[in-house]
């Protein structure tokens, strides 16, 4: 059967760990594996902008032997005049796989629903899996075993980070913090399954509003932009909503002494984190851009083996 990745819950525990192991694997043999040979395309579609993403995905897919087809959707019919799931059908009769950013989650389900090769969800308004796979991938190589650890997040909790970090963090069996204002608190719906998955994993998930009370004794201090991409039109009440939640040396302090730092990157140096600190000698945010090459190229090679 076709497998997918819409979002971070799509993986098992067990399917998330053998994705992890073969990333680790690809690290460090880069063309190791070559199921893309012949070559092969893949689809790499973009409705919003990207640097990672983009440069990650179109290196992976040469490595693994095969073609990458970057299209921008202003540039072509999707989002226009055709249907997601009429543009999969298209695809799917050329391409080995389909990877697209898109701004509403159910466009991804549109266009994984009866289609015949992966769809992969490359950031949307609700999550980001991709980016969590390279940051477990990053957390397993400074801190080892991923179950058990704390994790803590800060700012926008309703984001499609946020949102990522409790489902996989959960699935990876870690526990899961999340501070900002109530009103920027994750969504129900994504809580309720997060607890479902931690209920499988020893995992938990925990919403606070101070984020000194967050840090404490965590493992993985981590946050992102306060503006994602199509909030642009909300930016002066986010700052001013998310100025108490920022990233400062103060808060990192009362993390553990070995805590590291991430960030999905781009990021505001002085709105969510100050340069002391992503600059500074706990982040680890350049390994972890690194391997969104290594765990793209795994996750393609795990759902080829699917179908
Ligand atoms: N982290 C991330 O997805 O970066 P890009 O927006 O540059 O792809
Ligand atoms: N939350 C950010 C992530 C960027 C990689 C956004 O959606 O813009």
């Amino acid at each position: 059967m076709t497998r997918h990745l819409l979002r971070d819950d799509d993986l098992t525990q067990a399917e998330q760990n053998e994705i992890l192991d073969l990333a680790v694997a690809l690290k460090k043999d880069r063309w190791k594996l070559k199921p893309l040979e012949g070559p092969q395309t893949v689809a790499v579609i973009f409705d919003k902008s990207s640097t990672r993403t983009r440069v990650s995905f179109a290196v992976g897919i040469a490595d693994l032997g095969g073609s990458p087809l970057i299209i921008s959707t202003a540039n072509s019919q999707l989002g226009g005049k055709e249907t997601p799931a009429d543009t999969a059908r298209v695809l799917e009769r050329q391409v080995a796989a389909i990877v697209w950013r898109t701004y509403a989650q159910a466009g991804l389900e549109q266009m994984a629903d009866g289609t015949r090769v992966p769809v992969v969800n490359a950031l949307s308004d609700d999550f980001h899996p991709c980016q969590l796979l390279a940051d477990l991938l990053t957390i397993k190589e400074h801190k080892g075993e991923l179950a058990g650890l704390t994790l803590a997040f800060f700012g926008d909790g309703m984001s499609n980070m946020a949102h990522s970090y409790v489902l996989a963090g959960v699935t990876a069996g870690m526990h899961v913090r999340v501070a900002s204002p109530e009103s920027y608190a994750p969504r129900d719906d994504v809580i309720a399954d997060a607890d479902r998955r931690a209920a499988e994993t020893g995992g938990s998930v925990t919403l606070y509003t101070d984020p000194n009370e967050a840090a404490a004794g965590a493992d993985v201090i981590v946050t992102d932009t306060w503006v994602s991409m199509g909030k642009e039109e909300e930016k002066l009440a986010r700052l001013r909503d998310l100025g108490g939640y920022k990233v400062t040396q103060e808060l990192m302090a009362l993390a553990r002494e070995d805590a590291i730092f991430i960030h999905c990157l781009p990021a505001d140096r002085g709105y969510e984190v100050d340069a002391e600190v992503i600059d500074g000698p706990q982040s680890v945010v350049w390994d972890e851009a690194e391997n969104r090459l290594h765990a793209q190229k795994a996750l393609l090679v795990w759902l080829l083996r699917q179908s």
